[in-house]
C-alpha cells in the first residue's frame, strides 16, 4: 500500500482530485468508482473547479457509485444519487446515462444487484475506485462480518453506521436500515484504489487497517491484499499509526 500523508482535509482533497484528473486525462475511456459521505466532498469540489478551469472533460468517463440506501427516491436529498448529482454530475459535462448509482427503489433488488455487477463488468471494470472507511472498518456499506467473496448485494446497516449517518437526517429513526452496496469482491476487482481518510475519529480505523490482521471482522483489512492501493490520509487520521511507529510499515 502506498501511503501519502497530507496536512489536513483540504490537502487530501486536492491530492485526490489531482490523481483522478490525471486518470481522466490519460485513459481513453476512464471508469471511475465513486464514494459518498463527508470524506470525498472536497475532492468533488476540486474536480468541479478543474473542469470549470477547462483542464478536464468528463465526456468519456463512466462512473459507478459504491452504494445507495434502499427506499429513498433519487430526488430525496439524502439519497446518494441526489448527493452525486448535487456535488459533481450536474456541474460537469457528464451525461446522466454515463453515471451509475444502484437503484434503491428497484422492485426486484436482487436483480438490481446482479444488473449492477454485470454493468460494471461490461464497462471493462473500474479503473480507479475512490474509497472512504467507516469507523467500524466498513468499505462501501460492507459492514463487519461481510464475506470477502460478496458481489453487489443488499445489506442491513450496522447500528454504528446508522448512528454515524444520522447527522444527515432529521433523526436517527429516519436513516434507512438497508442499502445496496458493491461487494468486497467488486471493490477488490478495481484496478486501482484511492483510499481517503481524514480526521482523528478515524485514527483507530487507520491503525487497524494497516496493523490489524486481514479479517472479515474489519472489512477494510482486505485492502492489504490489493496490489494497487494508494492511501491519502491526513495527520490526524495517521496519529495513532505514527504514535506506534510508522517505520514498521515500510
Ligand atoms: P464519511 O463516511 O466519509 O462520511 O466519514 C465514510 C464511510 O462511512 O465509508
Amino acid at each position: 500500500m502506498q501511503i501519502t500523508e497530507v496536512k489536513n482535509y483540504d490537502e487530501m482533497s486536492k491530492k485526490a482530485s489531482e490523481i483522478i484528473m490525471k486518470r481522466i486525462q490519460d485513459l481513453p475511456k476512464p471508469v471511475l468508482g465513486l464514494a459518498t459521505g463527508s470524506t470525498p466532498e472536497g475532492m468533488y469540489k476540486e474536480l468541479v473547479q478543474v473542469y470549470v478551469d477547462g483542464k478536464i472533460s468528463f465526456s468519456n468517463t463512466t462512473t459507478y457509485n459504491l452504494d445507495e440506501y434502499i427506499g429513498l427516491p433519487r430526488e430525496d436529498k439524502n439519497s446518494y444519487r441526489f448527493y452525486m448529482n448535487d456535488r459533481l454530475f450536474s456541474h460537469v459535462d457528464i451525461s446522466k446515462e454515463q453515471t451509475n448509482v444502484p437503484n434503491g427503489m428497484a422492485k426486484d433488488l436482487k436483480e438490481e444487484c446482479n444488473d449492477y455487477e454485470e454493468s460494471i463488468k461490461k464497462s471493462g471494470g473500474i479503473d480507479v475506485q475512490v474509497l472512504g472507511i467507516g469507523v467500524n472498518g466498513h468499505i462501501g456499506f460492507n459492514e463487519p462480518g461481510t464475506s470477502f467473496q460478496t458481489a453487489t448485494h443488499v445489506v442491513n446497516l450496522a447500528p454504528s453506521t446508522i448512528q454515524a449517518n444520522a447527522r444527515f437526517f432529521e433523526s436517527e429513526k429516519d436513516v434507512p436500515k438497508q442499502a445496496i452496496t458493491m461487494g468486497i469482491q467488486s471493490i477488490m476487482k478495481s484496478k486501482e484504489i484511492l483510499l481517503l481518510i481524514s480526521g482523528a475519529k478515524k485514527a483507530d480505523a487507520v491503525y487497524q487497517l494497516l496493523h490489524g490482521e486481514v479479517s472479515e471482522v474489519f472489512p477494510a483489512s482486505i485492502l492489504q491484499q490489493h496490489p494497487n492501493v494508494h492511501l491519502i490520509a491526513d495527520e490526524a487520521a495517521l496519529s495513532k499509526v505514527k504514535e506506534n511507529g510508522m517505520r514498521s510499515l515500510r
